[in-house]
């Protein structure tokens, strides 16, 4: 592949993801834009990145994207998360809630890991909000992530890796070589396109963000950028979840850090008005 094609793809990546591809990242379109070209019928990327851009077939190029993405992930991913998320922030909400319900949002949820063990969390522990119902929304931007999380299909190298065995057991049923979730689980997740470039409002308001491992791939601007349009659909008493490589700190104002716990932040103006018990906790 030559500069020109690079630099066109890493464009096309940034205007209609936010996500910035490195030079050092040739090696991604190798292996990612390869199986997109057989699928087209074309001999190599390099026919694949001239008929695009000969074509600028809006199919094309949303598949390019979606193929472009990464989407690594994996149940319960860090653990911490669920785990203050039960034990701190639900209960919490719970209370606040009290005759309404508690809306949890997965945003960058790839192949539905992270929603899915949101809801065996809460399948799991379901006296924690006292009883205020929790609806999980997850959503992404790639097509063909959204495809396999609604249809709940994991192999059995992901089924391995942070889902407890007994839970396995429980949620899932073997088919052929894959795991397949019950439909239970199913029915608690509303999986959703969504890019995170948008205005999130058509989603609704959020008590919980999970956000995690999606920022890294971004620039400063479109990170900062994003983290205020999250800020935007979390109340004062919500929280946010980032990756453990991921901070807001010196990107946004809008959110601060819960003192002592990495990765998650409440609204910002929540820490000058104490809104959040967990931050004023913190705080004396
Ligand atoms: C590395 S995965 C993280 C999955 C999960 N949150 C976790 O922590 O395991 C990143 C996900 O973000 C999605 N993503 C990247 N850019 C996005 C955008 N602009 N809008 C929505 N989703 C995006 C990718 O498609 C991918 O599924």
């Amino acid at each position: 592949m030559n500069s020109q094609d690079f630099e066109f793809v890493a464009q096309l990546m940034h205007k209609r993801a936010g996500i910035v591809l490195g030079g050092d990242k040739m090696y991604l379109l190798e292996s990612r834009l390869g199986p997109l070209a057989r699928k087209e019928g074309l001999p190599s990327i390099d026919d694949l990145i001239q008929v695009v851009r000969a074509r600028r077939d809006e199919r094309l190029l949303t598949q390019l994207v979606d193929v472009m993405t990464t989407s690594e992930t994996f149940f319960f991913r860090d653990r911490t998360p669920f785990q203050h998320l039960r034990e701190a922030v639900l209960p919490l909400l719970g209370q606040a809630r009290k005759g309404q319900r508690i809306r949890i949002w997965s945003a960058g949820c790839s192949t539905g890991q992270e929603p899915y063990s949101l809801a065996m969390m809460l399948d799991q522990n379901p006296a924690i909000t006292g009883g205020v119902p929790v609806e999980i929304v997850a959503t992404d931007i790639a097509e063909r992530c959204l495809d396999r999380a609604r249809q709940g299909l994991f192999t059995q190298f992901e089924v391995q890796r942070g889902l407890p065995i007994q839970m396995l057991l429980k949620y899932f049923k073997q088919q052929g070589d894959r795991w397949v979730v019950s439909d239970a689980l199913k029915q608690m997740v509303e999986f959703r396109e969504f890019n995170l470039i948008q205005d999130p409002g058509v989603l609704g308001q959020f008590d919980v963000v999970f956000c995690r491992n999606v920022l890294i791939y971004f620039d400063q601007p479109t990170k900062s950028a994003v983290l205020g349009r999250i800020a935007g659909v979390i109340p004062p008493d919500g929280y946010l979840y980032l990756g453990g490589a991921e901070t807001v700190l010196g990107v946004s104002d809008r959110f601060a850090p819960i003192a002592g716990q990495r990765g998650i932040y409440a609204p910002a103006a929540a820490t000058a008005a104490a809104a959040s018990p967990l931050l004023a906790g913190a705080g004396s």
